[in-house]
């Protein structure tokens, strides 16, 4: 299965992918989780990644593109991926479409998870994440457990700020992908205002 996951910020793409990847035994490939591990270890590729991220904009295309296309090579990808996070511009969408039509392989599906903008500064700034095991938890929604509650930490770009920059460029940049996915015949629409239970329910019925 080769899939991908679109929403805006704050959706609960990694929430429903940490779910979705256990039953179809495909690897997790997020962007920006990649980009993060880049911004942590200081190499070269996080340098140029981290003022962007921070203020909620775009990282750019060619920094992206190369990134993710070489981490679908590899091998534990050959047999499917789930993609959260890219592509979120039309050229990555382009590029990745060359990637795999070179590979000979196809999209089975592209899910979206939509929630409505009102919804999304509150989940992204009550988001907490586990550094051990990267589990995503909420402060109100979904709390850590008390044995991981003193070891949470907050993403740099989960500010009010940052997060209304984060769902303007959705808009701008992201959603207009939307449709060339939908012309191909690809695109599963999901309402993500639900508990996270009931949204893998009806991501799962939607693959079916
Ligand atoms: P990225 O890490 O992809 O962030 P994002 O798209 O803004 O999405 P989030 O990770 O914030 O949200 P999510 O949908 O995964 O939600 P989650 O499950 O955590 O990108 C970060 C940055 O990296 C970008 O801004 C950009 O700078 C750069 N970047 C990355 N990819 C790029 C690319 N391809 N091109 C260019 N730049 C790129 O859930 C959020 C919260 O809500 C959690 O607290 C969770 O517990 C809670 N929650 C989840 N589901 C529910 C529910 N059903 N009900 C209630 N609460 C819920
Ligand atoms: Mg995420």
């Amino acid at each position: 299965m080769r899939m991908i996951l679109i929403g805006p910020p704050g959706a609960g793409k990694g929430t429903q992918a940490q779910r979705l990847v256990e039953s179809f035994r495909i690897p997790h490939i997020s962007s920006g989780d990649m980009l993060r591990a880049a911004v942590a270890e200081g190499t070269e590729l996080g340098r140029q990644a981290d003022g962007f991220m921070k203020a909620g904009k775009l990282v750019p295309d060619d920094v992206v593109i190369g990134m993710v296309i070489e981490r679908i090579g590899k091998p534990d990808a050959a047999g499917g991926f789930m993609l959260d996070g890219f592509p979120r511009t039309r050229p990555q969408a382009e590029a990745l479409d060359r990637a795999l039509a070179d590979a000979g392989v196809a999209l089975d599906h592209v899910v979206l998870i939509e929630v409505p903008d009102d919804l999304i500064v509150e989940r992204i700034v009550g988001r907490r994440s586990d550094p051990e095991t990267g589990a995503i938890y909420h402060m109100k929604f979904n709390p850590p457990p008390p044995e991981v509650a003193g070891r949470v930490v907050q993403r740099a770009d989960d500010t009010e700020e940052a997060c209304r920059a984060r769902l303007e460029k959705y808009h701008s940049e992201t959603a207009p992908i939307i449709p060339f996915y939908e012309g191909k015949g690809l695109l599963r629409r999901i309402d993500g205002n639900a508990a996270p239970d009931q949204v893998t329910a009806r991501i799962e019925r939607a693959l079916a």
